[in-house]
């Protein structure tokens, strides 16, 4: 996984033959596949390996949020699956963040593995500012994803989980080096379902995303490979005409 605007499908299903079925499908078409707390949780690091065993990058977005001596054995645990980018909660603190990061390089020191990206996730967008004002934190949610996101690259983590709506403010802020991983994507002409505030992978692209997370509109079309073919082209071809 590598530059700008590369596509993760997320294979959100507790079903290890249909995740399988999709990796198969999806085998070089995108950069890699993100499995989450619901694959994770009902297959464990068996189903996780089943997965992984094609080769293809996987994002393990599991949002660990727990004490640092905890979330450092969690990340060691999860050393050997070798996920090509894992997911913390920032809102965890600076040391949590830091132990999270200090473990993932260890283990990769001592296994000989390459280390896994680690991103932070800075606000959940199934918040808004009264959800947050309900949890005792004021403020708009933006301020406190730039706060976050300030705390992420402080303790040295590779990036953060965005909203699509967020990506220009983030690149400007955070610079060209930190990984802006962008769910909330939609091509054009496809069902939002529940997701609210959405944007076509061109335009999150062009506006500075590197990894664009895309489910449903992928693995609930009647064929999959060609529906995440057809996002990569529109991708790439945004991305040169951006370029020229
Ligand atoms: O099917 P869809 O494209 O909406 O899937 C988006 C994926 O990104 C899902 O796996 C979802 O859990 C994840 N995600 C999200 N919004 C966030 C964080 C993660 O949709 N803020």
């Amino acid at each position: 996984m590598g530059s700008k605007g590369q596509v993760l499908a997320a294979l959100d299903t507790v079903s290890v033959n249909e995740a399988v079925g999709w990796a198969h499908k999806l085998d070089g078409a995108v950069a890699g596949l993100k499995l989450g707390l619901e694959f994770f949780l009902a297959n464990g690091q068996l189903g996780y390996r089943r997965i992984s065993a094609t080769g293809i990058p996987i994002f393990l977005d599991l949002k660990l949020h727990d004490i640092p001596n905890t979330v450092a054995g969690a990340v060691k645990a999860i050393a050997p699956l070798q996920p090509s980018i894992l997911t913390v909660h920032a809102g965890g603190g600076l040391a949590m963040m830091q132990a999270a990061r200090e473990s993932a390089a260890e283990q990769a020191d001592k296994l000989k593995l390459k280390r896994p990206r680690i991103v932070g996730v800075t606000v959940l967008t199934s918040l808004d500012d009264k959800d947050l004002s309900a949890v005792g934190q004021t403020g708009p949610a933006s301020d406190q994803v730039k706060r976050l996101a300030e705390l992420t690259r402080s303790a040295g983590l590779d990036g953060i989980v965005c909203s699509p709506h967020e990506i220009e403010a983030l690149r400007r802020d955070m610079g060209e080096e930190f990984l802006l991983v962008v769910p909330g994507v939609r091509p054009s002409g496809s069902d939002a379902g529940d997701q609210k505030r959405v944007r076509t992978p061109a335009d999150a692209a062009k506006a500075g995303a590197d990894y664009l997370v895309i489910g449903r509109p992928i693995t609930q079309a009647a064929d999959p490979r060609d529906a995440a073919s057809r996002i990569v082209l529109e991708v790439g071809s945004a991305l040169g005409q951006a370029a020229q």
